[in-house]
């Protein structure tokens, strides 16, 4: 008799482990506990058999029918996982459902660009210690310059970064000189909003540290980088800045396009928007990265990709970009 069970129970696993879909666990469960099973008959001859022939094979006989009612349980829900994992790739797909951001959209237009002129592509990290926010650009405790920077504290001793600029310092550390690099990212400041102002958004640091780089290859690569971004000659002018990891500093605005530079609420009335921050890196900056000062020098700007993203594709409020408006944001129509 037992050579009979093991055989079944062989059998039983065999078309079990075979079963495709819900119908075929259900036919060989009628076929190895159903009432013409022959786990049934012999159940059924326990009545025959001695009291202790009962108790023995009585015990085993339950546990092997307990034993494959488990295993027909566990396979219908496998089978039943498996058919919510399935898709039918023949189906149409509904290229109404999303596009690319056009944030992401410029950024990437950004970064082939300067992937084109040797620059690498950094990825920093959303929460930076005051370190490297502040501190190793030149902005220690107190100073005035952190103000226009308050931000999210985290209980850490953390903080979410106002800027793309701690790349600076973290790619000197990383590459040293000579080096090219780029750092797009997503970045917080404690904002009272309106139409340019948002708490978060994102910007592209730039750096080039190289021997004699000077204010005019600075020039050079901002105006080649936006005639390429916007396809089409745009205005820029230079004025002076101040930020305390750059010296000089400047302000590169760009005509708005927009309102084309007659005034509109977007450029405060001005005609013109500050598009990117940018300077020759300051020696203490460099002191930082553990550059020889003597032998390097380099630029670094701070793109914003937000005002980029909306001056490109003429959308004239920021808080339309972090709405997840879908409606709102396939207006701008961007393939
Ligand atoms: N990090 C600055 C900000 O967000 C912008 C900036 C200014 C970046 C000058 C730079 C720079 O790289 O050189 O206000």
């Amino acid at each position: 008799m037992k050579d009979k069970l093991k055989n079944i129970v062989n059998e039983f696993l065999g078309e079990l482990r075979a079963t495709k879909k819900e119908a075929d666990v259900f036919n060989v469960k009628a076929k190895y506990l159903g009432k013409k099973s022959d786990l049934f008959s012999l159940i059924a001859e326990l009545k025959t058999m001695s009291n202790e022939q009962k108790k023995e094979f009585g015990s085993i006989l339950n546990g092997i029918k307990n034993d494959m009612e488990e295993k027909i349980n566990r396979r219908l829900e496998e089978l039943n996982n498996e058919d919510n994992i399935t898709f039918d790739d023949t189906l149409p797909i509904d290229k109404t459902l999303g596009s690319l951001h056009p944030v992401t959209i410029v950024a990437k237009e950004v970064t082939d660009i300067l992937k084109s002129m040797g620059f690498i592509i950094m990825d920093g990290f959303e929460m930076e210690s005051d370190y490297y926010n502040f501190e190793a650009l030149n902005m220690p405790k107190n100073h005035p310059a952190r103000d226009m920077q308050d931000t999210y504290y985290l209980d850490n001793d953390m903080l979410l970064r106002t800027h793309t600029s701690p790349n600076q310092v973290r790619a000197m550390e990383t590459y040293g000189a000579p080096l090219r690099i780029c750092a797009p990212g997503r970045c917080f400041r404690n904002e009272d909003l309106d139409h340019s102002h948002e708490n978060t958004f994102f910007q592209l640091e730039g750096m080039i540290i190289d021997e004699n780089v000077s204010i005019g290859n600075l020039i050079y690569v901002m105006e080649g980088l936006l005639k390429a971004v916007f396809k089409q000659e745009v205005s820029v002018r230079l004025r002076p800045g101040f930020f305390p990891f750059t010296e000089p500093s400047f302000e590169l605005d760009c005509s708005c396009l927009i309102c084309g530079g007659k005034g509109c609420p977007t450029c405060k009335g001005s005609g013109w928007v500050e598009l990117c921050p940018c300077g020759m890196v300051h020696p203490k900056v460099l002191e930082m990265g553990h550059i020889d000062t003597k032998k390097y020098n380099g630029f670094a700007f701070g793109l914003g990709l937000t005002r980029l993203a909306m001056m490109k594709h003429k959308i004239d409020d920021i808080r339309v970009l972090n709405s997840g408006d879908i409606r709102k944001i396939s207006e701008f129509n961007i393939e």
